[in-house]
C-alpha cells in the first residue's frame, strides 16, 4: 500500500473513522485472520502519493479487533483503538446508529419517538468520551501542521476537540450522510444540537456528498447558532463517484462468472431481473420496494413467470431490534410474495442475506432493471456501481431522495421512495424500456458515475484543505 507506517509524531495525512480499513476476526484455534475491507475510502485512500506518511485512525470493533490491539498486531499506517467495549457500544449503536442515523434519515414515528431521557443522557456522554479518545490519538500523532479528514457522523465532535489541542492542524469533516432539515435537526435537545454543530464547524472544512445536504447544513448552522455561525468554515461537496477501473477488472474474475451462471439458473432462461443490493438496514427502503414488486405482479398479470426479484439485503447492525424487526419484515413480505404467486417453475422473489460481493457483482452484471428506492441516502453507490459493470444495459429505478439523483436523475426512472404505486409504474416503464434507449441511458449513467473516482474524491478534499 501506498501509505507507510508512521511513528512516533509523523504523520501528516491522518484519516479518522469508525469502521477501518481491516478487521480481524479470531478463530477457534486462537488465530487471528486479518481482512482488508472494501468501500470508496480504502481505496481513495491508497491514492495518497508514495512518500507521504499517512495514519488511519479508527475504531476496534468486534472480539477479533480487540485482542489484535491486545496482542500489538496491525498493519502499518492503520491505528486501531481499543475505546472499552460499553462507551463504544453506547456511541455506535446507541447515539449513531439509533439517534443520529435516524435524524439524517427522517426515520423516526414521531408520535413515540424520539425520547431524549436519562438514558439518552448516559449515551450521549460515551459519545463523548468515544470522541476525545479519538481527538486525542490524532493529537498525539499528527506532525505539525498535518492534514486530518475525519469521517461521518460517528465522529461529529472530533474537528472541534482536536481544534482545541491542536490549533496548528488543517482539519476537514466528511459527512456520508444526508443532512437532515432544520425543523427535523431540531427534534434534537437544542444543548445537542449545537454542541454536534460546533463540532463540524470546528473543522476548516466541512464536506458533504451533494449540495442539497450542504445546504442543509448550512441553513442548520444559521438557525441554531446565528448568522455568523459559518464564518470559520468553508463547507465544501464532493460527489464520490465508483471506481470503474476496479469494478470492471473484478467483475469479470471467475468467481464473478461461476455466480452468474448460478444466478441465472435461479431465474430461469428468458426471464427479466430487477436487481437490488442493500445493507438491510431502514432507510433503504427494502419493504415498499418488495410491495411495488407485488403491485406490479398483481396489476400487470403479463409479468407473471417472466420476471424474478433478484433482492440482496444483507444484515447489519444486528444488535439494535429495530434494526433486526426490520431484516426479519424484509424477509416476511418476500415470503408473502411468494406465497402470492410462485408456480412450480417460478418463483418471483429470490432472497439472500448472505454478504458475498462476487454474488453481488454477478447480479450487477445481468440485471435488467436495477431498483434503488432509498427513503433518503448520502449517495448510494450501488446506483452508480450497476451501470458501470452492466454487461446488457440496465435501467435503473432510482429515488428522488437518493444523492445519486443529483448527477444519474437525467438519465434514470426516477420514483418518490413512498408512493407504492407510483413505483410499480416505475418498475414496468423500466422494464419495456426499448433496447436502444436502455443502452444509451447505461452508457449516460456509467460516465456521470464515475466522474470523480475515489481516488480523486480523497486528493482533491487533501488539496482544498491544504490551499
Ligand atoms: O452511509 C454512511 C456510512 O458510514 C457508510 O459509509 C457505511 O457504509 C455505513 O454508513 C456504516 O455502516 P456500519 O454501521 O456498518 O459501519
Amino acid at each position: 500500500p501506498a501509505h507507510r507506517a508512521a511513528r512516533g509524531t509523523d504523520a501528516t495525512v491522518l484519516v479518522a473513522s469508525n469502521r477501518g480499513p481491516v478487521s480481524y476476526s479470531l478463530g477457534d484455534d486462537g488465530g487471528l485472520t486479518s481482512r482488508r475491507g472494501g468501500g470508496g475510502l480504502v481505496s481513495g485512500l491508497s491514492a495518497i502519493g508514495s512518500g507521504a506518511d499517512s495514519l488511519w485512525v479508527c475504531s476496534a470493533l468486534g472480539e477479533g479487533d480487540r485482542e489484535a490491539v491486545r496482542r500489538g498486531v496491525g498493519e502499518p499506517g492503520v491505528l486501531m483503538l481499543d475505546i472499552d467495549e460499553e462507551t463504544h457500544a453506547a456511541a455506535y449503536n446507541g447515539i449513531a446508529n439509533s439517534v443520529l442515523w435516524f435524524v439524517h434519515h427522517l426515520l423516526y414515528q414521531t408520535p413515540l419517538e424520539p425520547v431524549f431521557d436519562a438514558e439518552f443522557r448516559r449515551q450521549w456522554e460515551a459519545y463523548e468520551r468515544y470522541n476525545r479518545a479519538f481527538a486525542r490519538a490524532l493529537a498525539d500523532r499528527a506532525a505539525p501542521g498535518a492534514a486530518v479528514l475525519v469521517q461521518d457522523y460517528h465522529l461529529a465532535l472530533v474537528p472541534g476537540l482536536l481544534r482545541d489541542l491542536r490549533s496548528d492542524l488543517r482539519i476537514g469533516h466528511f459527512s456520508h450522510t444526508p443532512w437532515a432539515p432544520v425543523d427535523y435537526f431540531r427534534l434534537l435537545p437544542d444543548d445537542i444540537a449545537a454542541q454536534l454543530l460546533r463540532g463540524l464547524l470546528g473543522a476548516d472544512r466541512t464536506c458533504f456528498l451533494t449540495r442539497r445536504w450542504a445546504d442543509a447544513f448550512g441553513e442548520c448552522a444559521v438557525r441554531v447558532l446565528g448568522p455568523d455561525a459559518l464564518a470559520g468554515t468553508r463547507i465544501g461537496v464532493h460527489g464520490l463517484g465508483a471506481d470503474a477501473e476496479f469494478l470492471r477488472e473484478r467483475s469479470h474474475r471467475p468467481d464473478v462468472t461461476e455466480r452468474m451462471a448460478a444466478l441465472r439458473e435461479q431465474i430461469g432462461p428468458g426471464r427479466r431481473a430487477i436487481v437490488r443490493v442493500d445493507r438491510t438496514e431502514l432507510s433503504k427502503n427494502i419493504v415498499r420496494g418488495l410491495l411495488a414488486y407485488r403491485h406490479l405482479l398483481r396489476t400487470r398479470p403479463e409479468w407473471r413467470e417472466r420476471v424474478v426479484h433478484v433482492a440482496f439485503a444483507y444484515p447489519s447492525r444486528q444488535d439494535l431490534a429495530v434494526y433486526r424487526d426490520y431484516t426479519a419484515e424484509v424477509a416476511r413480505v418476500a415470503e408473502a410474495v411468494n406465497e402470492e404467486f410462485a408456480t412450480p417453475g417460478w418463483t418471483p422473489v429470490v432472497l439472500h442475506v448472505q454478504d458475498d460481493f462476487a454474488r453481488s457483482l454477478a447480479a450487477y452484471r445481468l440485471a435488467d432493471v436495477a431498483l434503488v428506492n432509498p427513503i433518503r441516502d448520502g449517495m448510494n453507490l450501488v446506483a452508480k456501481e450497476i451501470p458501470v459493470v452492466s454487461d446488457a444495459g440496465c435501467a435503473l429505478v432510482l429515488s428522488r431522495e437518493a444523492g445519486a439523483h443529483e448527477e444519474l436523475g437525467e438519465y434514470a426512472i426516477t420514483v418518490n421512495p413512498y408512493d407504492v404505486t407510483g413505483t410499480a409504474d416505475a418498475l414496468h416503464t423500466a422494464l419495456t424500456l426499448p433496447e436502444k434507449d436502455r443502452t444509451r441511458r447505461t452508457e449516460a449513467l456509467a460516465r456521470a458515475a464515475t466522474a470523480l473516482p475515489p481516488a480523486r474524491w480523497f486528493l482533491d478534499q487533501l488539496e482544498a484543505l491544504r490551499a
